[in-house]
């Protein structure tokens, strides 16, 4: 096996391969004048198992055509496998056609890293795990959930309560409370497709002078979180705490959180950014080294 970490998930890539012992094919990338990326591999990937390492949170369709580039290229050079490593799938959010003649855009990103040449692709905490299924590619998605509840213990939160946001993610702030035990619940989410303007139905929770994490998948613009901090804190929280596994933080985002009340944002290397304080290699390279 050999790992190309693309520009996009260099240290990522980097660590995965030591954590594999694996040898790395590095790459060479620049963009042209005109805003057209080059992609060249130093190094031979003929007949080897290759994994492509490259995420693609914003500016995501660039880092997707760089993506698109690399597995075609692989297979141009004959690579005997081609597995795919997009720790954050762009365009997983618009997983349907939510009003008639939408694009279903994440179905597009899948079916097009098919025809590249990808034979697998491995992906964290995607936004809907369900729709994967419905892709001839075999897509795997990892949590790294615990990882993050992980840090928290580590840093003293052991017997937080872990919250979710949306009925529908419950099962996240489950796994987090696997690590924590603190208890778990979630607060539910509902977004106007069309103004983008977000509520958060305002249950009783049990949260009174106590730790609060609240665990997402992603945060964007921060519009559901601090929705969310706004409502624990309401309700008499000790410390409310944002985690999430792509830390997007569009624009001030990460400032808007934090005015919020928050008392810190822990995200994951999924999305390189100055949250990212933990790191899915040990977890990517467990799904590969099987
Ligand atoms: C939505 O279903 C996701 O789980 C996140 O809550 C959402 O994508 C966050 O977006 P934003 O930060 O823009 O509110």
């Amino acid at each position: 096996m050999i790992v190309v970490p693309g520009p996009a998930s260099q240290e990522l890539g980097q660590k995965i391969a030591e954590l594999l012992k694996t040898k790395v094919v590095p790459v060479e990338f620049k963009r042209f004048p005109d805003g057209e990326v080059y992609i060249r591999f130093d190094g031979k990937v003929e007949a080897e198992d290759v994994v492509i390492v490259q995420t693609t949170s914003p500016p995501q369709n660039e880092k997707l055509l760089q993506l698109f580039l690399m597995v075609d290229n692989a297979k141009d050079l004959k690579a005997k496998t081609i597995t795919t490593v997009v720790p954050y799938l762009a365009y997983s959010r618009q997983d349907r056609r939510f009003r008639p003649g939408e694009a279903f855009s994440i179905k597009t990103i899948v079916t097009l890293l098919e025809a590249c040449g990808a034979h697998k692709i491995i992906t964290v905490n995607v936004h809907n795990p369900e729709v994967l299924k419905a892709f001839k590619i075999r897509v795997e998605d990892l949590s790294a959930i615990s990882l993050l509840a992980e840090y928290f213990k580590n840093q003293g939160f052991n017997g937080a309560f872990s919250l979710s946001l949306g009925k529908k993610a419950q099962a996240i702030a489950a796994e987090a409370n696997n690590v924590l035990k603190g208890g778990h619940g979630y607060i539910e989410t509902r977004r106007d497709r069309l103004t983008g303007k977000v509520t958060v139905e305002k249950k009783a929770l049990p949260v009174k002078g106590r730790d609060v994490i609240i665990f997402d998948d992603i945060i964007s613009s921060g519009g559901t979180m601090i929705k969310a901090i706004g409502w624990v804190k309401e309700q008499g929280a000790r410390s409310v705490y944002a985690a999430c596994v792509h830390p997007l933080l569009v624009g001030d985002a990460e400032d808007k959180i934090m005015k919020s009340g928050a008392d810190g944002i822990v995200g994951t290397d999924c999305v390189p950014s100055s949250v990212s304080l933990v790191s899915v290699a040990p977890l990517v390279a467990k799904a590969l080294a099987k």
